[in-house]
Protein backbone atom coordinates (compact mmCIF):
# COMPACT_ATOMS: atom_id res chain seq x y z
CA UNK A 1 0.00 0.00 0.00
CA UNK A 2 1.00 3.13 -0.89
CA UNK A 3 1.93 5.88 2.01
CA UNK A 4 1.18 9.36 1.63
CA UNK A 5 4.19 11.41 2.15
CA UNK A 6 4.05 14.32 5.02
CA UNK A 7 4.67 16.98 2.63
CA UNK A 8 0.95 15.92 0.84
CA UNK A 9 0.26 18.71 -1.25
CA UNK A 10 -2.76 18.93 -0.37
CA UNK A 11 -3.05 18.97 2.78
CA UNK A 12 -0.85 22.27 2.91
CA UNK A 13 -3.25 23.84 0.46
CA UNK A 14 -5.64 23.41 3.00
CA UNK A 15 -3.74 24.91 5.46
CA UNK A 16 -3.15 27.90 3.60
CA UNK A 17 -6.49 28.62 3.26
CA UNK A 18 -7.23 28.18 6.90
CA UNK A 19 -4.84 31.69 7.50
CA UNK A 20 -7.93 33.13 5.61
CA UNK A 21 -10.25 34.96 8.31
CA UNK A 22 -14.10 35.91 8.02
CA UNK A 23 -14.96 38.65 9.90
CA UNK A 24 -18.39 40.75 10.81
CA UNK A 25 -17.37 44.44 12.08
CA UNK A 26 -19.68 47.24 13.48
CA UNK A 27 -17.21 50.08 13.29
CA UNK A 28 -17.54 53.14 11.13
CA UNK A 29 -15.84 52.79 8.19
CA UNK A 30 -13.42 55.68 9.04
CA UNK A 31 -12.19 53.83 11.59
CA UNK A 32 -11.43 50.82 10.14
CA UNK A 33 -8.16 49.81 8.72
CA UNK A 34 -8.06 47.82 5.42
CA UNK A 35 -6.24 47.61 2.10
CA UNK A 36 -9.21 47.45 0.23
CA UNK A 37 -13.07 48.31 0.50
CA UNK A 38 -15.41 46.59 -1.88
CA UNK A 39 -18.43 48.20 -2.83
CA UNK A 40 -21.17 45.76 -4.63
CA UNK A 41 -23.02 47.52 -6.51
CA UNK A 42 -26.32 46.73 -9.23
CA UNK A 43 -26.27 48.64 -12.68
CA UNK A 44 -30.13 50.31 -12.19
CA UNK A 45 -29.79 51.33 -8.66
CA UNK A 46 -29.47 55.22 -7.55
CA UNK A 47 -26.38 55.75 -7.12
CA UNK A 48 -27.28 59.20 -4.78
CA UNK A 49 -29.55 56.99 -2.71
CA UNK A 50 -26.54 54.84 -1.31
CA UNK A 51 -26.16 55.36 2.46
CA UNK A 52 -22.12 56.23 2.21
CA UNK A 53 -20.18 58.91 3.82
CA UNK A 54 -20.45 62.01 1.42
CA UNK A 55 -17.07 62.30 0.57
CA UNK A 56 -16.32 58.71 0.09
CA UNK A 57 -19.87 58.42 -2.10
CA UNK A 58 -18.42 61.91 -4.16
CA UNK A 59 -15.21 60.55 -4.86
CA UNK A 60 -16.61 57.29 -6.31
CA UNK A 61 -18.78 59.16 -8.23
CA UNK A 62 -17.04 61.69 -9.82
CA UNK A 63 -14.20 58.75 -10.85
CA UNK A 64 -16.49 56.11 -11.85
CA UNK A 65 -20.12 57.12 -12.25
CA UNK A 66 -19.86 60.35 -13.82
CA UNK A 67 -17.39 59.11 -15.95
CA UNK A 68 -19.82 56.07 -17.17
CA UNK A 69 -16.44 54.09 -16.69
CA UNK A 70 -17.76 51.68 -14.04
CA UNK A 71 -21.70 50.52 -15.12
CA UNK A 72 -22.18 47.61 -12.76
CA UNK A 73 -22.80 45.26 -15.04
CA UNK A 74 -22.39 42.01 -13.99
CA UNK A 75 -18.97 40.69 -12.45
CA UNK A 76 -17.52 43.57 -13.74
CA UNK A 77 -14.72 45.31 -11.50
CA UNK A 78 -13.26 48.64 -11.37
CA UNK A 79 -10.87 49.65 -9.24
CA UNK A 80 -9.89 52.99 -7.75
CA UNK A 81 -7.57 54.89 -4.94
CA UNK A 82 -9.51 55.61 -1.90
CA UNK A 83 -10.19 59.84 -1.42
CA UNK A 84 -7.52 61.24 1.01
CA UNK A 85 -10.46 61.47 4.08
CA UNK A 86 -10.46 57.68 3.59
CA UNK A 87 -7.09 57.26 3.26
CA UNK A 88 -7.38 54.26 5.84
CA UNK A 89 -8.86 51.88 3.16
CA UNK A 90 -6.43 52.71 0.54
CA UNK A 91 -8.54 51.24 -2.17
CA UNK A 92 -11.52 50.76 -3.48
CA UNK A 93 -13.18 48.04 -5.88
CA UNK A 94 -16.37 48.32 -7.47
CA UNK A 95 -18.25 45.28 -8.48
CA UNK A 96 -21.08 45.02 -10.94
CA UNK A 97 -24.04 43.12 -9.89
CA UNK A 98 -26.42 43.34 -12.83
CA UNK A 99 -29.70 44.46 -12.69
CA UNK A 100 -31.79 43.65 -9.58
CA UNK A 101 -34.92 41.71 -10.81
CA UNK A 102 -32.23 39.50 -12.33
CA UNK A 103 -29.93 39.09 -8.89
CA UNK A 104 -29.61 35.88 -7.07
CA UNK A 105 -27.25 34.09 -5.24
CA UNK A 106 -25.26 32.88 -8.19
CA UNK A 107 -24.48 36.53 -9.14
CA UNK A 108 -23.88 37.35 -5.82
CA UNK A 109 -20.98 34.37 -5.97
CA UNK A 110 -19.80 35.11 -9.44
CA UNK A 111 -19.34 39.01 -8.19
CA UNK A 112 -17.30 38.18 -5.06
CA UNK A 113 -14.91 35.71 -6.88
CA UNK A 114 -14.63 38.48 -9.77
CA UNK A 115 -13.47 40.60 -7.52
CA UNK A 116 -11.89 38.54 -4.54
CA UNK A 117 -9.54 37.10 -8.07
CA UNK A 118 -8.50 40.96 -8.52
CA UNK A 119 -7.47 41.59 -5.69
CA UNK A 120 -4.67 38.76 -6.60
CA UNK A 121 -3.15 41.73 -8.45
CA UNK A 122 -2.58 44.31 -5.55
CA UNK A 123 -0.90 43.30 -2.46
CA UNK A 124 -4.46 43.68 -0.51
CA UNK A 125 -4.10 41.44 3.13
CA UNK A 126 -7.27 42.89 4.56
CA UNK A 127 -10.50 43.67 2.68
CA UNK A 128 -13.56 44.83 3.71
CA UNK A 129 -16.49 44.44 1.77
CA UNK A 130 -19.85 46.69 2.55
CA UNK A 131 -22.98 44.65 2.86
CA UNK A 132 -26.19 46.61 2.66
CA UNK A 133 -29.54 44.37 3.13
CA UNK A 134 -30.21 44.32 -0.64
CA UNK A 135 -27.40 42.21 -1.53
CA UNK A 136 -28.67 39.70 0.86
CA UNK A 137 -30.84 37.19 -1.32
CA UNK A 138 -34.01 35.94 0.58
CA UNK A 139 -32.79 38.54 3.46
CA UNK A 140 -30.97 35.03 4.30
CA UNK A 141 -27.83 36.58 6.09
CA UNK A 142 -26.17 32.90 6.71
CA UNK A 143 -26.60 32.37 3.24
CA UNK A 144 -25.05 36.00 2.66
CA UNK A 145 -21.74 34.69 4.73
CA UNK A 146 -21.72 31.08 3.15
CA UNK A 147 -21.44 32.50 -0.43
CA UNK A 148 -19.34 35.14 0.40
CA UNK A 149 -16.25 32.88 2.22
CA UNK A 150 -17.52 30.21 -0.93
CA UNK A 151 -16.82 32.61 -3.77
CA UNK A 152 -13.87 33.63 -1.77
CA UNK A 153 -11.91 31.20 -1.78
CA UNK A 154 -13.12 29.56 -5.08
CA UNK A 155 -12.44 32.88 -7.00
CA UNK A 156 -8.76 32.47 -5.79
CA UNK A 157 -7.85 29.13 -6.38
CA UNK A 158 -5.24 28.48 -8.36
CA UNK A 159 -3.50 24.97 -8.28
CA UNK A 160 0.13 26.17 -8.36
CA UNK A 161 1.57 22.56 -7.05
CA UNK A 162 3.92 22.44 -10.06
CA UNK A 163 5.01 26.10 -10.83
CA UNK A 164 7.07 28.25 -9.78
CA UNK A 165 10.94 27.49 -10.21
CA UNK A 166 11.54 29.91 -12.72
CA UNK A 167 13.17 32.98 -11.00
CA UNK A 168 10.85 35.50 -12.38
CA UNK A 169 7.63 33.97 -10.39
CA UNK A 170 9.76 33.48 -7.25
CA UNK A 171 10.00 37.52 -7.07
CA UNK A 172 6.29 37.75 -8.23
CA UNK A 173 5.44 35.08 -5.33
CA UNK A 174 7.32 37.40 -2.32
CA UNK A 175 5.28 40.56 -3.28
CA UNK A 176 2.20 38.87 -3.56
CA UNK A 177 0.52 39.42 0.12
CA UNK A 178 -1.95 36.25 0.79
CA UNK A 179 -5.28 37.91 1.63
CA UNK A 180 -5.67 37.22 5.39
CA UNK A 181 -9.20 39.20 6.14
CA UNK A 182 -12.43 39.28 4.79
CA UNK A 183 -14.68 41.62 7.19
CA UNK A 184 -18.36 42.80 6.51
CA UNK A 185 -19.16 45.97 7.45
CA UNK A 186 -23.06 47.19 7.49
CA UNK A 187 -24.46 44.41 8.98
CA UNK A 188 -26.42 45.01 11.95
CA UNK A 189 -25.31 43.48 15.49
CA UNK A 190 -28.57 41.19 15.37
CA UNK A 191 -27.06 39.72 12.13
CA UNK A 192 -23.71 38.88 13.40
CA UNK A 193 -24.22 35.45 14.55
CA UNK A 194 -25.89 34.50 11.38
CA UNK A 195 -23.18 35.50 9.24
CA UNK A 196 -20.35 33.69 10.97
CA UNK A 197 -22.54 30.43 10.56
CA UNK A 198 -22.85 30.91 7.29
CA UNK A 199 -18.56 31.56 6.89
CA UNK A 200 -17.85 28.68 8.81
CA UNK A 201 -19.98 26.66 6.61
CA UNK A 202 -18.77 27.92 3.44
CA UNK A 203 -15.63 27.69 4.17
CA UNK A 204 -15.92 24.41 4.81
CA UNK A 205 -17.91 23.40 1.20
CA UNK A 206 -15.61 25.47 -0.35
CA UNK A 207 -12.58 23.34 1.21
CA UNK A 208 -13.74 20.39 0.21
CA UNK A 209 -14.64 21.89 -3.60
CA UNK A 210 -10.84 22.63 -3.55
CA UNK A 211 -9.71 19.20 -1.94
CA UNK A 212 -11.60 17.80 -4.98
CA UNK A 213 -10.05 20.40 -7.64
CA UNK A 214 -6.26 19.33 -6.54
CA UNK A 215 -7.13 15.74 -6.79
CA UNK A 216 -8.29 16.29 -10.04
CA UNK A 217 -5.64 19.17 -11.39
CA UNK A 218 -3.08 16.42 -10.45
CA UNK A 219 -1.41 14.97 -13.35
CA UNK A 220 -2.16 10.90 -14.41
CA UNK A 221 1.40 10.32 -13.63
CA UNK A 222 0.81 11.34 -10.12
CA UNK A 223 -2.77 10.40 -9.79
CA UNK A 224 -3.38 6.90 -10.45
CA UNK A 225 -5.61 4.24 -9.05
CA UNK A 226 -3.32 3.50 -6.20
CA UNK A 227 -2.81 7.22 -5.25
CA UNK A 228 -6.33 7.77 -5.49
CA UNK A 229 -6.81 4.74 -2.87
CA UNK A 230 -4.26 6.34 -1.20
CA UNK A 231 -6.11 9.80 -0.91
CA UNK A 232 -8.97 8.13 0.53
CA UNK A 233 -7.06 6.10 3.39
CA UNK A 234 -5.80 9.75 4.17
CA UNK A 235 -8.97 11.13 3.89
CA UNK A 236 -9.99 8.36 6.53
CA UNK A 237 -7.66 9.04 9.11
CA UNK A 238 -8.43 12.61 9.23
CA UNK A 239 -12.19 12.33 9.56
CA UNK A 240 -14.50 9.95 11.34
CA UNK A 241 -14.53 7.92 8.11
CA UNK A 242 -14.00 4.46 7.39
CA UNK A 243 -12.27 2.96 4.25
CA UNK A 244 -11.35 -0.16 2.75
CA UNK A 245 -9.80 -0.54 -0.05
CA UNK A 246 -10.53 -3.60 -2.61
CA UNK A 247 -7.51 -4.77 -4.79
CA UNK A 248 -7.40 -7.16 -7.91
CA UNK A 249 -7.38 -10.64 -5.99
CA UNK A 250 -10.74 -9.20 -3.91
CA UNK A 251 -12.07 -8.30 -7.42
CA UNK A 252 -11.76 -11.38 -8.88
CA UNK A 253 -13.09 -13.33 -5.99
CA UNK A 254 -16.09 -10.85 -6.12
CA UNK A 255 -16.49 -11.77 -9.97
CA UNK A 256 -16.24 -7.86 -11.11
CA UNK A 257 -15.25 -9.12 -14.37
CA UNK A 258 -16.38 -5.37 -15.82
CA UNK A 259 -14.15 -3.88 -13.86
CA UNK A 260 -11.74 -5.67 -14.17
CA UNK A 261 -11.77 -5.71 -17.70
CA UNK A 262 -11.17 -1.95 -17.97
CA UNK A 263 -7.84 -2.51 -15.62
CA UNK A 264 -6.23 -4.82 -17.55
CA UNK A 265 -4.63 -3.01 -20.09
CA UNK A 266 -2.62 -1.06 -17.43
CA UNK A 267 -0.03 -2.08 -15.52
CA UNK A 268 -1.48 0.21 -12.30
CA UNK A 269 -3.48 -2.45 -10.55
CA UNK A 270 -7.19 -1.15 -10.60
CA UNK A 271 -9.15 -0.50 -6.72
CA UNK A 272 -12.52 -0.06 -5.41
CA UNK A 273 -12.65 2.29 -2.78
CA UNK A 274 -15.32 2.17 -0.56
CA UNK A 275 -15.62 4.89 2.29
CA UNK A 276 -18.56 4.68 5.43
CA UNK A 277 -19.82 7.67 6.80
CA UNK A 278 -22.21 6.74 10.15
CA UNK A 279 -23.31 9.18 12.24
CA UNK A 280 -27.21 9.42 11.26
CA UNK A 281 -29.48 7.54 13.24
CA UNK A 282 -29.02 3.37 13.44
CA UNK A 283 -32.08 2.27 11.50
CA UNK A 284 -31.50 4.23 8.89
CA UNK A 285 -30.60 3.20 5.26
CA UNK A 286 -27.53 4.70 4.28
CA UNK A 287 -27.37 7.04 1.00
CA UNK A 288 -24.75 5.83 -1.01
CA UNK A 289 -22.47 7.56 -3.88
CA UNK A 290 -20.75 5.91 -6.55
CA UNK A 291 -18.25 8.11 -8.70
CA UNK A 292 -16.12 7.64 -11.95
CA UNK A 293 -12.34 6.96 -10.96
CA UNK A 294 -10.91 6.45 -14.62
CA UNK A 295 -7.76 8.31 -13.39
CA UNK A 296 -6.42 8.45 -17.40
CA UNK A 297 -8.76 7.74 -20.05
CA UNK A 298 -7.26 6.92 -23.63
CA UNK A 299 -9.97 4.67 -24.61
CA UNK A 300 -8.32 1.36 -24.51
CA UNK A 301 -7.43 -0.58 -27.77
CA UNK A 302 -10.57 1.72 -29.64
CA UNK A 303 -7.83 4.41 -28.59
CA UNK A 304 -8.91 8.20 -28.81
CA UNK A 305 -7.29 10.60 -31.00
CA UNK A 306 -4.64 12.63 -29.55
CA UNK A 307 -5.72 16.64 -29.78
CA UNK A 308 -7.09 17.09 -26.00
CA UNK A 309 -6.02 13.73 -24.59
CA UNK A 310 -4.47 15.03 -21.97
CA UNK A 311 -7.96 16.30 -20.04
CA UNK A 312 -8.92 12.55 -19.75
CA UNK A 313 -6.75 12.92 -16.50
CA UNK A 314 -9.91 14.45 -15.36
CA UNK A 315 -11.83 11.32 -15.80
CA UNK A 316 -11.57 10.56 -12.51
CA UNK A 317 -13.79 13.70 -11.58
CA UNK A 318 -16.66 11.82 -10.66
CA UNK A 319 -14.37 9.71 -7.56
CA UNK A 320 -13.07 13.18 -6.79
CA UNK A 321 -15.96 14.52 -5.88
CA UNK A 322 -17.71 12.19 -4.04
CA UNK A 323 -14.38 12.08 -2.04
CA UNK A 324 -14.83 16.01 -1.46
CA UNK A 325 -18.55 15.60 -0.62
CA UNK A 326 -17.42 13.02 2.01
CA UNK A 327 -14.87 15.65 3.71
CA UNK A 328 -17.58 18.31 3.60
CA UNK A 329 -20.14 15.78 5.28
CA UNK A 330 -17.59 14.63 7.47
CA UNK A 331 -16.28 18.54 7.97
CA UNK A 332 -19.75 19.31 8.81
CA UNK A 333 -20.41 16.41 11.69
CA UNK A 334 -23.74 15.59 10.01
CA UNK A 335 -26.01 13.21 11.47
CA UNK A 336 -26.08 10.89 7.92
CA UNK A 337 -25.33 7.55 7.06
CA UNK A 338 -23.44 7.53 3.45
CA UNK A 339 -21.51 4.94 1.80
CA UNK A 340 -19.10 5.67 -0.97
CA UNK A 341 -17.44 3.73 -3.86
CA UNK A 342 -15.38 4.42 -6.54
CA UNK A 343 -13.90 2.37 -8.77
CA UNK A 344 -10.36 3.50 -9.85
CA UNK A 345 -8.65 2.52 -12.88
CA UNK A 346 -6.67 3.50 -15.65
CA UNK A 347 -7.58 3.19 -19.23
CA UNK A 348 -5.11 2.07 -21.67
CA UNK A 349 -4.54 -0.17 -24.68
CA UNK A 350 -1.94 -3.17 -24.04
CA UNK A 351 -1.41 -6.88 -25.28
CA UNK A 352 -3.34 -7.41 -22.22
CA UNK A 353 -6.15 -4.84 -22.35
CA UNK A 354 -9.74 -5.64 -23.25
CA UNK A 355 -10.29 -5.88 -27.26
CA UNK A 356 -13.74 -4.59 -28.91
CA UNK A 357 -16.10 -8.10 -29.17
CA UNK A 358 -14.98 -9.43 -25.81
CA UNK A 359 -17.80 -10.94 -23.41
CA UNK A 360 -17.54 -10.54 -19.88
CA UNK A 361 -19.97 -11.47 -16.99
CA UNK A 362 -20.81 -8.72 -14.37
CA UNK A 363 -20.99 -9.00 -10.61
CA UNK A 364 -24.65 -9.14 -10.52
CA UNK A 365 -24.55 -11.58 -13.62
CA UNK A 366 -25.10 -9.89 -16.57
CA UNK A 367 -23.17 -10.97 -19.70
CA UNK A 368 -21.21 -7.44 -21.23
CA UNK A 369 -19.91 -7.47 -25.45
CA UNK A 370 -17.73 -4.71 -25.21
CA UNK A 371 -17.91 -3.44 -28.64
CA UNK A 372 -15.98 -0.16 -27.55
CA UNK A 373 -13.05 -0.34 -24.79
CA UNK A 374 -13.91 3.63 -24.71
CA UNK A 375 -17.11 3.09 -22.88
CA UNK A 376 -14.92 1.70 -19.84
CA UNK A 377 -17.01 4.08 -17.25
CA UNK A 378 -20.34 2.32 -17.31
CA UNK A 379 -18.08 -0.79 -17.26
CA UNK A 380 -16.58 -0.12 -14.07
CA UNK A 381 -19.68 1.61 -12.56
CA UNK A 382 -21.49 -1.25 -13.27
CA UNK A 383 -19.67 -3.29 -10.92
CA UNK A 384 -19.45 -0.61 -8.10
CA UNK A 385 -23.41 0.14 -8.10
CA UNK A 386 -23.71 -3.44 -7.76
CA UNK A 387 -21.36 -3.84 -5.24
CA UNK A 388 -23.07 -1.22 -2.95
CA UNK A 389 -25.93 -2.67 -3.39
CA UNK A 390 -25.50 -5.99 -2.21
CA UNK A 391 -23.22 -5.23 0.91
CA UNK A 392 -24.93 -2.01 2.17
CA UNK A 393 -28.81 -1.93 0.33
CA UNK A 394 -29.03 2.07 0.28
CA UNK A 395 -31.98 3.53 0.26
CA UNK A 396 -30.94 5.85 -2.24
CA UNK A 397 -27.90 5.69 -5.00
CA UNK A 398 -26.46 8.93 -6.85
CA UNK A 399 -23.81 8.42 -9.05
CA UNK A 400 -21.30 10.98 -10.51
CA UNK A 401 -19.58 10.46 -13.56
CA UNK A 402 -17.33 11.76 -16.84
CA UNK A 403 -19.77 9.19 -19.19
CA UNK A 404 -20.09 10.94 -22.46
CA UNK A 405 -19.03 13.27 -25.08
CA UNK A 406 -22.51 13.64 -25.89
CA UNK A 407 -23.31 15.41 -22.72
CA UNK A 408 -21.01 18.21 -23.77
CA UNK A 409 -22.56 17.92 -27.30
CA UNK A 410 -26.27 18.43 -25.78
CA UNK A 411 -25.57 20.66 -22.55
CA UNK A 412 -21.94 22.30 -22.70
CA UNK A 413 -20.69 23.76 -19.35
CA UNK A 414 -23.96 25.24 -18.22
CA UNK A 415 -24.89 22.05 -17.00
CA UNK A 416 -25.00 18.46 -15.88
CA UNK A 417 -27.19 15.96 -17.66
CA UNK A 418 -29.19 13.61 -14.59
CA UNK A 419 -31.42 10.67 -15.74
CA UNK A 420 -32.84 8.26 -13.26
CA UNK A 421 -35.79 6.21 -11.70
CA UNK A 422 -37.19 8.57 -9.20
CA UNK A 423 -38.39 11.94 -10.65
CA UNK A 424 -38.83 13.69 -6.75
CA UNK A 425 -35.56 12.67 -6.36
CA UNK A 426 -34.70 14.30 -9.63
CA UNK A 427 -36.49 17.05 -8.86
CA UNK A 428 -34.87 17.62 -5.00
CA UNK A 429 -31.17 17.49 -6.61
CA UNK A 430 -31.99 20.24 -9.16
CA UNK A 431 -33.28 22.60 -6.77
CA UNK A 432 -30.18 21.89 -4.75
CA UNK A 433 -28.24 22.20 -8.12
CA UNK A 434 -29.88 25.72 -8.53
CA UNK A 435 -29.18 27.39 -5.73
CA UNK A 436 -25.06 26.13 -5.17
CA UNK A 437 -24.76 27.19 -8.97
CA UNK A 438 -24.45 23.74 -10.18
CA UNK A 439 -27.18 23.12 -12.48
CA UNK A 440 -28.34 19.46 -13.34
CA UNK A 441 -30.78 19.20 -16.59
CA UNK A 442 -33.22 15.93 -17.08
CA UNK A 443 -32.97 13.58 -19.89
CA UNK A 444 -35.11 10.91 -20.11
CA UNK A 445 -34.63 7.30 -19.75
CA UNK A 446 -37.37 5.97 -21.85
CA UNK A 447 -37.48 2.15 -22.62
CA UNK A 448 -36.28 2.75 -26.22
CA UNK A 449 -32.56 3.09 -24.74
CA UNK A 450 -32.20 0.22 -22.95
CA UNK A 451 -33.46 -1.51 -26.22
CA UNK A 452 -30.18 0.12 -28.08
CA UNK A 453 -28.04 -1.63 -26.10
CA UNK A 454 -29.50 -5.03 -27.07
CA UNK A 455 -26.58 -7.49 -27.45
CA UNK A 456 -27.16 -10.06 -30.42
CA UNK A 457 -24.16 -12.64 -28.83
CA UNK A 458 -24.52 -10.98 -24.81
CA UNK A 459 -27.30 -9.91 -22.69
CA UNK A 460 -26.35 -6.37 -23.39
CA UNK A 461 -23.17 -4.31 -25.18
CA UNK A 462 -21.67 -0.91 -23.77
CA UNK A 463 -22.54 1.01 -26.70
CA UNK A 464 -25.88 1.79 -28.40
CA UNK A 465 -24.43 2.72 -31.83
CA UNK A 466 -26.62 5.19 -32.51
CA UNK A 467 -27.35 8.48 -31.28
CA UNK A 468 -28.69 9.50 -27.86
CA UNK A 469 -25.34 8.99 -26.32
CA UNK A 470 -26.22 10.54 -22.95
CA UNK A 471 -29.47 8.58 -22.49
CA UNK A 472 -27.66 5.30 -23.53
CA UNK A 473 -24.94 5.43 -21.05
CA UNK A 474 -27.71 5.62 -18.24
CA UNK A 475 -30.28 2.49 -19.94
CA UNK A 476 -27.04 0.99 -19.64
CA UNK A 477 -26.23 1.78 -16.18
CA UNK A 478 -29.94 0.76 -14.90
CA UNK A 479 -29.35 -2.67 -15.64
CA UNK A 480 -26.99 -2.73 -12.51
CA UNK A 481 -29.57 -1.45 -10.54
CA UNK A 482 -32.13 -3.16 -9.08
CA UNK A 483 -35.95 -3.33 -9.07
CA UNK A 484 -37.27 -0.33 -6.66
CA UNK A 485 -34.29 1.32 -5.49
CA UNK A 486 -34.50 4.70 -6.13
CA UNK A 487 -30.98 6.00 -8.39
CA UNK A 488 -30.26 9.38 -10.00
CA UNK A 489 -27.02 9.43 -12.61
CA UNK A 490 -25.23 12.65 -12.92
CA UNK A 491 -23.47 12.56 -16.08
CA UNK A 492 -20.68 15.57 -15.36
CA UNK A 493 -18.17 15.09 -18.70
CA UNK A 494 -19.16 18.84 -19.17
CA UNK A 495 -18.93 20.75 -16.28
CA UNK A 496 -15.98 18.56 -14.12
CA UNK A 497 -13.42 21.32 -16.06
CA UNK A 498 -13.32 24.47 -17.47
CA UNK A 499 -11.44 24.79 -20.47
CA UNK A 500 -11.55 29.06 -20.18
CA UNK A 501 -11.44 30.82 -16.69
CA UNK A 502 -14.71 31.84 -15.36
CA UNK A 503 -15.15 33.58 -12.01
CA UNK A 504 -15.62 30.86 -9.73
CA UNK A 505 -13.32 28.75 -11.29
CA UNK A 506 -10.00 28.91 -13.80
CA UNK A 507 -9.08 27.19 -16.09
CA UNK A 508 -8.90 23.41 -15.29
CA UNK A 509 -11.15 21.23 -12.19
CA UNK A 510 -14.40 22.87 -11.04
CA UNK A 511 -15.01 20.64 -7.78
CA UNK A 512 -18.78 20.70 -9.66
CA UNK A 513 -20.88 19.23 -7.60
CA UNK A 514 -19.37 19.20 -4.22
CA UNK A 515 -21.34 22.08 -2.84
CA UNK A 516 -24.69 20.65 -4.62
CA UNK A 517 -24.27 17.16 -2.80
CA UNK A 518 -22.74 18.42 0.49
CA UNK A 519 -25.90 20.35 0.75
CA UNK A 520 -28.56 18.23 -0.42
CA UNK A 521 -27.02 15.82 2.43
CA UNK A 522 -27.53 17.98 4.73
CA UNK A 523 -30.96 18.51 3.85
CA UNK A 524 -31.29 14.55 4.42
CA UNK A 525 -30.88 14.63 8.22
CA UNK A 526 -34.26 16.53 8.70
CA UNK A 527 -36.41 14.43 6.64
CA UNK A 528 -35.24 10.92 7.67
N1 LIG B 1 -14.48 9.70 -20.53
C1 LIG B 1 -15.20 9.61 -21.73
C2 LIG B 1 -16.29 10.67 -21.86
C3 LIG B 1 -15.84 12.07 -22.08
C4 LIG B 1 -15.54 12.52 -23.35
C5 LIG B 1 -15.78 12.93 -21.04
C6 LIG B 1 -15.18 13.84 -23.55
C7 LIG B 1 -15.42 14.25 -21.24
C8 LIG B 1 -15.12 14.70 -22.49
C9 LIG B 1 -15.90 8.26 -21.84
O1 LIG B 1 -15.24 7.20 -21.26
C10 LIG B 1 -16.00 7.95 -23.31
O2 LIG B 1 -15.00 7.87 -23.93
N2 LIG B 1 -17.23 7.83 -23.78
C11 LIG B 1 -17.47 7.57 -25.16
C12 LIG B 1 -18.62 6.61 -25.23
C13 LIG B 1 -18.86 6.07 -26.62
C14 LIG B 1 -17.73 5.20 -27.05
C15 LIG B 1 -20.16 5.30 -26.59
C16 LIG B 1 -17.82 8.88 -25.85
O3 LIG B 1 -18.51 9.70 -25.25
O4 LIG B 1 -17.38 9.08 -26.96
ZN1 LIG C 1 -13.76 6.36 -22.52
ZN1 LIG D 1 -14.02 7.73 -19.62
Amino acid sequence: MELIEASNPHTQKAERGKDMEFTVTQAPLRREKADALILPLFQDEDFDRLRLQKALREHVRSVAIDTHDFAGKKKEVFYLPAPRAFANLRRIFLVGLGKQEAYDQQVLREGIASVMRALKKYSVEKALLLARPVLVPGRNWMQFGQIVAEATRLGRYEFEEYKGSAEEDEISRKKRKELTRVAIAGAQASQQEALKAGFKKGEILAEAAIYTRNLCNQPPNVMNPGRMAAEAEALAAEFDVDCEILETRDLEDLQMNALLAVGKGSTQQPRLIILKYSKGPKGMKPIALVGKGVTFDSGGISLKPSKNMDEMKFDMSGGAVVLGVIRAVAALNLPVNVVAAIPAVENLPDGNASKPGDIVKAMNGKTIEILNTDAEGRLILADALSYIEKEYDPGVIVDLATLTGAVVVALGSAAAGIMGNDDGLIEDLRRFGDNAGERLWPLPLYDDYREQIKSDVADIKNIGGGPAGVTVGGAFLSHFIEEGRRWAHIDIAGVAWTTKDTPLAKKGATGFGVRLLAEWLSAQVKKN
